[in-house]
C-alpha cells in the first residue's frame, strides 16, 4: 500500500492512490500511509499546522479530524496546548520547540503558521511562515511504501535583512495521544560497555537522549522506542521509534505535556548551540526517520532493520555479505611489523578468513599512542618496502587487505601538529584537554578537509586497499574554533560533521569498490548518518563474548545485524578475564558479521581445526544472519540463564537458532525453547551448525508449525556454551 493524500476532514470517502490536493481553504489534512501506518497533520482554524496521528493504518473510508483543543486553564493558553508540527518558540510555549531563535532587533517571539505545501510523488513539503518577519520553516516528509518508516526534516530561511540567531532546531516533532502508560525506550553505555537498554515511564519530567560530545557518543544513542506498559512485549503490543542521522551532538527529548499527549522533539542539540543565520541564508537539519509497529520491539527493529538496508546502508539491497576478516589489533597491538603480519595472513588465510585488516601502528612514530597520529606515510621501520609486499601476500593468499586509519585525530607528538598547531579544536589562550595523548582535528576548516581527503584519496590510490577502519578515539572538549568570529563559533557542531561526511561521500565516490567499517574506540558513533557511508560498524572494544550477547542484543534493537562486526579474540578475554572456549566465542560472533582478532600465532593445532570448522559453517548461514530477519527469544538478561537469536532467512527457506547458556545451575538444563518466523506449512530438516549429532529426541524434519511450538531445546551444561541448529526447508 502506498499514498499520500490531502484531504477535507469529515468528507472524504474514497481516497484515490495518488496525493490530492482538496481546494477547501482553512481545514486541510494531510496524510501519508506506508506498510499499514498512517501519519497525519493538519491545519487549524488559527493557522497552526497540527499533529492528528502516527499509528497504524486508518482506513481511507474514516475521517481524519483535526482535534479541537480548549484551553486547560489561564495557565496554559491554546497556542502552547496545540500539538504543533513544528512550534517556533513563541506565545509562550512551553514545550520543545521546534525552532528558537533571536532576531536581530531583540525580538525572540516566533509564531510559524501553515503558508503553503507541495506533494511530489512520496513526497510533503509543508511550508509554515512567522505571523511577522520573513523567517520560514520548510518541512519535509516522506513516507517508504515498504516499511512504513517516515523520513522528517527542516529546512529554516531568514527572508530579512539582518542576521538572525539561531538557538534551537529540530529535525521534527512528533506528538503521541494523552495517556500514562507509555514507556521510553533508549540505548545507553560507556566505552566497552555500549548498547544497554534502558526502559523508563513517560512523564512531564522531559527526558533527554542526547550527546554533547561533538560525536555520538558511547552515551546515548539517537534512537528511541516507546511502548505501552502492559501491552507493549518483544512480539506484541504497539512500538513507535525513530532515531536521527546524525554523528554529532543531538538531543532526543521526550516529555509528556500537560494534557498528558507525548512530546518528542529531535535535532541539533541546543546546548552550546548557536548558529547566525545570515540574510538570505537557509539551515537544514538532518533527516529524523520514524516507525510504527504493532508487533511489539521485535516487530518495530526487523522493520528499521529492513529500512536499513534498502535504503540507508552504501549500495543497499545490492551491498555484499560482510566477509569474514581478520584484525591484528588484539594481536599486535601496536607491535605491527611486515614480517609479523605476513605470518599472522598466513595462519588467518588457512581458517578461511577473507579479509586482512593491519591496525593501529603501522604508520609515523606510531609505537604507542602517545606519537605519530597524523602523519599518515607508512613507517619505514615497520615495513621498510611500504605495504606492497604485505598486500601482495594478502592477495596471494586469497584474501582482500584492510587498513587503520583515524584521520579525526593528531597527537601533539606529530610532524603534522608541529606544521599547523592552529589545525585543532580548542580555545586560543585557554589550556586543552588531551584524551588518549591527542586532540581533534577541526575538520570543520576548508584547509583540514582538504588535508584528510588528499591523503586519504592518495593512501587508497596508491595503495591495493579494499577496507578502511575509520576509528575515532576521544571526545571534544574546549570546543573552540581559532580564527572564527565570535558569532559563527558554534557552528563547529555542524560543519565540521558536514565535511566528515563529505570527505566520506567523496572518497566512496572515487573509489567505488571502498568499504569502510565505522568505529570510534568501539561503538562511539553508530547513527544512521555513518551507516549511510559505511559498510558496517564496530559496535564495542569489548570482545568478551558473553558480555558481547548482550551489546548485540541492545544493538539490534536499532541497528540491522548486517552492520555489526565481532571477533573471536583470546581468552581470558581482556575486557574482564574471563575463560570461554573457542566454541563458545565463535557462537557469540557469528551473529553478525564474523571478525577473528585473536593471536593465531600462538594457537594451537585444535584450535585451527575448530576455528576452520565455525568458519566454514558460517558461510552456509551467512545470508541468513546478515540479511534474514532477526528474533531475540530470549534476550541476556542477568535473570535468565539462557538466550537464544534466531535468524530467518528472507525466502523462510533457511533458518538458524542460537542457544547460549550463561552458567548452569543445579541440574537442571534450559527449556525448550520456541523458534518465531517459520513458515508453519513448511517442513523443515534441523541440524546441528558446525555438525554433530541432533540430541536425543529432536526429529530430524518436521513442520514450522511443529518447531514453533514444540520448541527446540539443546541440553546445554556447564558455564558459557552453546548451540545453534539450521532449519532448512525440506520437500
Ligand atoms: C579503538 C578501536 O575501537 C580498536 O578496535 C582499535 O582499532 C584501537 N582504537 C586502535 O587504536
Amino acid at each position: 500500500m502506498r499514498r499520500l493524500w490531502l484531504g477535507l476532514p469529515f468528507v472524504v470517502l474514497a481516497i484515490p492512490a495518488q496525493a490530492r490536493v482538496t481546494a477547501a481553504p482553512g481545514a486541510r489534512v494531510f496524510r501519508l500511509d506506508g506498510n499499514g501506518v498512517t501519519y497525519a497533520l493538519g491545519i487549524d482554524d488559527k493557522g497552526y499546522l497540527r499533529s492528528i496521528h502516527w499509528g497504524g493504518a486508518v482506513a481511507e473510508s474514516d475521517p481524519i479530524v483535526v482535534p479541537i483543543v480548549t484551553e486547560p486553564s489561564s495557565f496554559d493558553p491554546t497556542p502552547t496546548v496545540t500539538a504543533q508540527e513544528f512550534p517556533g518558540q513563541g506565545e509562550g510555549l512551553v514545550t520543545e520547540p521546534g525552532v528558537k531563535v533571536a532576531f536581530a532587533d531583540g525580538n525572540r517571539d516566533l509564531v510559524l503558521k501553515y503558508r503553503s505545501h507541495r506533494v511530489d510523488g512520496e513526497t510533503l513539503t509543508v511550508e509554515l511562515a512567522d505571523i511577522a518577519q520573513p523567517f520560514t520553516a520548510t518541512l519535509r516528509y516522506t513516507i517508504d511504501p515498504d516499511t512504513g518508516i517516515l523520513a522528517r526534516s527542516a529546512t529554516i530561511h531568514n527572508g530579512s535583512r539582518r542576521p538572525v540567531r539561531v538557538e534551537q532546531l529540530a529535525a521534527a516533532v512528533f506528538t503521541l495521544p494523552s495517556g500514562d502508560d507509555y514507556r521510553l525506550n533508549y540505548l545507553t553505555g560507556r566505552h566497552a560497555a555500549e548498547w544497554t537498554l534502558k526502559t523508563v515511564p513517560v512523564t512531564p519530567a522531559l527526558t533527554a537522549i542526547e550527546s554533547r560530545r561533538g560525536l555520538t557518543g558511547h552515551g546515548n544513542n539517537p534512537w528511541f522506542a516507546i511502548g505501552k506498559e502492559g501491552k507493549t512485549a518483544e512480539e506484541s503490543g504497539p512500538v513507535w521509534f525513530g532515531a536521527l542521522a546524525w554523528s554529532g551532538s543531538f538531543r532526543i527529548s521526550v516529555a509528556q505535556d500537560v494534557l498528558g499527549r507525548v512530546r518528542i522533539a529531535a535535532g541539533y542539540n541546543p546546548y552550546d548551540f548557536a548558529w547566525r543565520l545570515k540574510p538570505g541564508e537557509t539551515l537544514e537539519t538532518p533527516v529524523f526517520y520514524a516507525g510504527y509497529s504493532d508487533h511489539g520491539m521485535g516487530g518495530a527493529s526487523r522493520t528499521f532493520h529492513d529500512f536499513q538496508l534498502a535504503h540507508i546502508l552504501p549500495d543497499h539491497a545490492r551491498a555484499k555479505l560482510r566477509p569474514v576478516l581478520y584484525n591484528s589489533w588484539e594481536a599486535t597491538a601496536f607491535d605491527v611489523t611486515e614480517s609479523g603480519q605476513m605470518a599472522l595472513a598466513e595462519k588467518a588465510a588457512a581458517i578461511g578468513a577473507e579479509r586482512f585488516v593491519v591496525d593501529d601502528g603501522w604508520f609515523g612514530a606510531r609505537d604507542s599512542d602517545r606519537a605519530g597520529l597524523g602523519d599518515w606515510t607508512v613507517n619505514p621501520r615497520k615495513f621498510p618496502n611500504g605495504l606492497k609486499p604485505l598486500i601482495d601476500k594478502v592477495k596471494s593468499l586469497g584474501m582482500d587487505f584492510g587498513l587503520w586509519v583515524e584521520p579525526e585525530s593528531v597527537n601533539p607528538d606529530s610532524d603534522l601538529y608541529r606544521r599547523h598547531p592552529d589545525w585543532v579544536i580548542a580555545f586560543p589562550g585557554r589550556p586543552r584537554t588531551e584524551a588518549r595523548n591527542q586532540l581533534v582535528l577541526n575538520l570543520a576548516r576548508a584547509d583540514v578537509r582538504a588535508h584528510v581527503l588528499g591523503w586519504l584519496d592518495r593512501l587508497v590510490s596508491e595503495n591495493d586497499i579494499a577496507f578502511l577502519k575509520w576509528d575515532v578515539n576521544r571526545r571534544w572538549t574546549e570546543p573552540g574554533w581559532p580564527g572564527q568570529a565570535p558569532e559563527d563559533q558554534q557552528r563547529l557542531y555542524v560543519d565540521y560533521i558536514r565535511n566528515l561526511y563529505a570527505i566520506l561521500d567523496t572518497l566512496r565516490q572515487r573509489h567505488p569498490g571502498l568499504e569502510i567499517e565505522g568505529c570510534a574506540g568501539g561503538g562511539g558513533r553508530v547513527d544512521l548518518g555513518m551507516m549511510a557511508r559505511v559498510d558496517e560498524v564496530w559496535p564495542s572494544d569489548n570482545t568478551d563474548p558473553s558480555d558481547r550477547l548482550a551489546i548485540q542484543d541492545g544493538f539490534t534493537r536499532a541497528y540491522a545485524p548486517a552492520t555489526m562486526m565481532a571477533w573471536v579474540t583470546d581468552s581470558p578475554n581482556w575486557a574482564n578475564t574471563r575463560v570461554t572456549s573457542l566454541d563458545y566465542r565463535f557462537l557469540s560472533a557469528m551473529q553478525g558479521g564474523l571478525g577473528i582478532g585473536a593471536n593465531l600465532i600462538k594457537w594451537q593445532a585444535e584450535d585451527f581445526a575448530t576455528a576452520t570448522k565455525w568458519i566454514a559453517a558460517y558461510k552456509t548461514i551467512r545470508p541468513t544472519v546478515q540479511r534474514g530477519k532477526l528474533y531475540r527469544l530470549v534476550s541476556p538478561d542477568a535473570s535468565v540463564s539462557t538466550s537464544a537469536t534466531m535468524y530467518v532467512g528472507r525466502d523462510q527457506r533457511q533458518a538458524v537458532l542460537f542457544q547460549m547458556l550463561h552458567s548452569s545451575m543445579w541440574r537442571d538444563n534450559p527449556g525448550a525453547i520456541l523458534p518465531l518466523g517459520l513458515a508453519p506449512e513448511q517442513r523443515y530438516r534441523v541440524r546441528m551448525l558446525g555438525g554433530g549429532a541432533l540430541p536425543a529426541g529432536i526429529p530430524t524434519i518436521a513442520s514450522g508449525r511443529y518447531w514453533m511450538t514444540q520448541g527446540i531445546r539443546a541440553p546445554l551444561k556447564g558455564d558459557f556454551v552453546g548451540a545453534a541448529f539450521v532449519f532448512e526447508a525440506a520437500p
